[in-house]
């Protein structure tokens, strides 16, 4: 029986919840047995024996979770076997996850993140503590939600050298560029939409100057390229200043404009508004993330999904405690 404790239930962590319950008999055949046996969000808690939809009856009705235990004694307490870490980003602190990450892996306990800050702040400080305490840490769901990229790349790309990657990594600017390209209206009109679409960061700002696209290519850097990079090596301009006009010239050549964020072996960490040809497989529409992924074996290879939402998070998250507790079956 594999023990699963959630810090953070805000939407990813919900999903995580309830795709766990929904997939069960799916799960289940790969990793066996499971049990939840904490739940806690920024002021309440849920404990002991209790049932996945108590935990969603008591946060809906009552706005809470029954119990007032933190996170920090959960974590302590160590009724777990793996800590689903879900609480939000802050990619200059890394905190509240930074501090719940690092004591979990001090305990010898796995953890499974689809936060960014504490991968950005600490990614080797991680990597080691994990390592010393026989712990493993999976953060599929940090880079491009259901997009599989981060352990397509360890895995299915294993003995490639990795030349360069470009992409996009942030939904929210994919639709607001896609909407200006083809309707040429100003981006704070379409901004209010994509935030109606639910994936845009609590603060926008973070999609639209780059910051959020910028996370996650010192995500990539640091895994794929074995670099300790941080946030302030890469080199960000957002899409703030990209004008309809800008687009009505680009297209009028057979271009279009994305966020593109490009790293490569020779330290390149860059995140700009780029013109891309209409017929590059990057001119992607939507709130769509893609990447291309350049090696010396396998030559490109293209991957494109859904990078944000409650279910492509839950999505990610499975995939890590899959390739954490599982047989390796199909079926
Ligand atoms: N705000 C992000 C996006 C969500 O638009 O891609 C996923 O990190």
């Amino acid at each position: 029986m594999i023990k699963i404790a959630m810090v953070g239930f805000g939407t990813v962590g919900r999903g995580f919840a309830r795709a766990l319950a929904e997939n069960r008999e799916i799960i289940e055949k790969k990793i066996g047995k499971y049990r939840v046996t904490a739940i806690c969000d920024s002021k309440s808690s849920i404990t002991g024996d209790f049932r996945i939809d108590e935990a969603f009856k008591h946060k809906s009705e009552r706005g809470r979770l029954p119990e007032s235990r933190s996170a920090e004694e959960i974590i302590e307490e160590g009724n777990f076997d793996v800590l689903i870490e879900t609480t939000p980003t802050d990619v200059f602190s890394g905190e509240p996850g930074l501090s719940y990450i690092k004591r979990t892996l001090k305990s010898g306990r796995d953890v499974i993140t689809s936060n960014k800050g504490p991968l950005v702040v600490a990614y080797r400080d991680l990597m080691r503590l994990a390592e010393r305490h026989g712990a493993r840490i999976g953060f599929e769901a940090t880079v491009g939600g259901a997009m599989p990229v981060i352990k397509m790349i360890r895995d299915e790309l294993a003995g490639n050298r990795i030349k360069r990657l470009r992409g996009i990594l942030n939904g929210t600017t994919n639709y607001i560029l896609s909407r200006m390209e083809k309707e040429k209206a100003p981006y704070p009109q379409i901004l209010s939409e994509a935030q109606e679409l639910g994936i845009a960061e609590a603060d926008p700002g973070y999609d639209v100057e780059g910051i959020d696209a910028g996370a996650k290519l010192v995500i990539l850097a640091n895994s794929v390229f074995g670099r300790n990079v941080r946030f302030q090596d890469v080199e960000i301009r957002g899409i703030t200043r990209i004008t309809p006009e800008a687009f009505e010239i680009a297209v009028e050549k057979g271009y279009t404009i994305r966020l593109i964020a490009e790293a490569d072996e020779n330290g390149k960490l860059e995140v700009s508004p780029r013109l891309v040809k209409l017929t590059n497989p990057l001119a992607i529409y939507g709130t769509l993330n893609a990447v291309l992924i350049e090696t010396d074996l396998a030559g490109e290879v293209f991957v494109i999904g859904r990078g944000a939402g409650e279910k492509e998070t839950a999505s990610a998250l499975i995939s890590d405690l899959v390739d954490f507790y599982g047989n390796g079956s199909f079926g």
